[in-house]
């Protein structure tokens, strides 16, 4: 691939504008198109090229990137009349860096390897703010080969970039991220409410789980995946405390659904017998109970 590639841009949503900010900045040759077309003014007053149809954002370009908001509006780019798919062969790559499903991902490679295209998938752990700032991660599935080919591209839009396998490892990697941020955001929501409703310093609350969460997920998470089997606190115990919690918040007036649900769980693992092991025993009860579901 030349060394440096047209790209051309389908979706100038939040992160899609973001990444067409960071691909104009770092020198690229863009063409953009997006089914609002006013979003795309900005990005043509910088330099960009507008094209009016997605197989018109695909021709004459090295990569196609689609950043768009779900399974069905990717479809609608790729199939919808002068859909993308048509514009596509064998000397394009398409990168998709959206959320998706594993299922809508495969499809679309199909479809794009019918035309003699490879395709990526490249999904963004960060918000707008991080890929402007350089500091979003990028987990990118697909063939290495391919990968190696349209690297710079993917550093022109942030850093790090982590190469991580087959097709769907980008999506399935972040997914395990972000399954933990959401229950980052649901911490801070309920912690923050119960110390505000408490009337309690809530910048302490804050500042002490900004300190804490990072190491302690560290620290927690390596003696899961290590299968340290030290007891330092038992799921007995911690049944107890979310009783305590659950029902002090509840006189409160405020509602906890995930500790609830975090303390039926415990309940359950418990009720096999493992009240009395240290609380990363949870981790392998989960991966139990998987087995046991296949
Ligand atoms: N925002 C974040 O912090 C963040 C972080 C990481 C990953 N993501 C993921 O990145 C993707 C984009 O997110 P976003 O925040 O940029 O979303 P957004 O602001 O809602 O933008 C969505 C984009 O998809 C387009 N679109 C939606 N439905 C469509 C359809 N049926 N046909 C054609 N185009 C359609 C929109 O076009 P219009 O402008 O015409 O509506 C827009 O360009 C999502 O998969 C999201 O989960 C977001």
């Amino acid at each position: 691939m030349r060394t440096n590639p047209k790209v051309g841009l389908l979706g100038l949503g939040l992160m899609g504008s973001a990444v067409a900010a960071k691909l104009l900045r770092g020198g690229l040759e863009l063409t953009v198109f997006n089914r609002t077309a006013a979003k795309a003014k900005p990005f043509v007053e910088l330099g960009a090229r507008l094209a009016r149809s997605p197989v018109e954002a695909a021709g004459g370009r090295d990569v196609l990137i689609t950043l768009v908001a779900n399974d069905e509006a990717l479809e609608a780019l790729a199939c919808g009349e002068q859909g993308f798919l048509m514009g596509l062969d064998e000397a394009k790559v398409l990168i998709d860096m959206s959320t998706l499903t594993p299922g809508a991902i495969r499809r679309t490679a199909a479809a794009a390897l019918a035309r003699g295209s490879q395709m990526l998938h490249a999904p963004i752990l960060g918000g707008p703010e991080a890929v402007l700032s350089g500091r979003a991660t990028v987990f990118v599935g697909g063939p290495e080969p391919v990968y190696k080919r349209v690297r710079s591209v993917l550093e022109a839009i942030s850093e790090p970039v982590h190469y991580v396998g087959d097709l769907t490892s980008g999506t399935l990697t972040k997914m395990s991220t972000n399954v933990m941020l959401t229950h980052l955001l649901m911490g801070t929501i309920s912690s923050l409410a119960l110390a505000k409703r408490a009337g309690l310093d809530q910048m302490l609350v804050l500042e002490t789980l900004s300190r804490i969460a990072g190491v302690n997920i560290e620290r927690i998470g390596r003696r899961m995946i290590e299968g340290e089997r030290k007891r330092t606190f038992s799921i007995r115990n911690l049944v107890k405390d979310q009783h305590y919690f659950y029902d002090t918040a509840a006189e409160l007036g405020i509602d906890l659904p995930t500790i609830s649900a975090a303390r039926d769980y415990f309940i359950r693992a418990a009720d096999r017998g493992l009240g009395e092991e240290d609380f990363t025993a949870l981790y392998s009860f989960m991966l139990g109970e998987a087995e046991e579901g296949q």
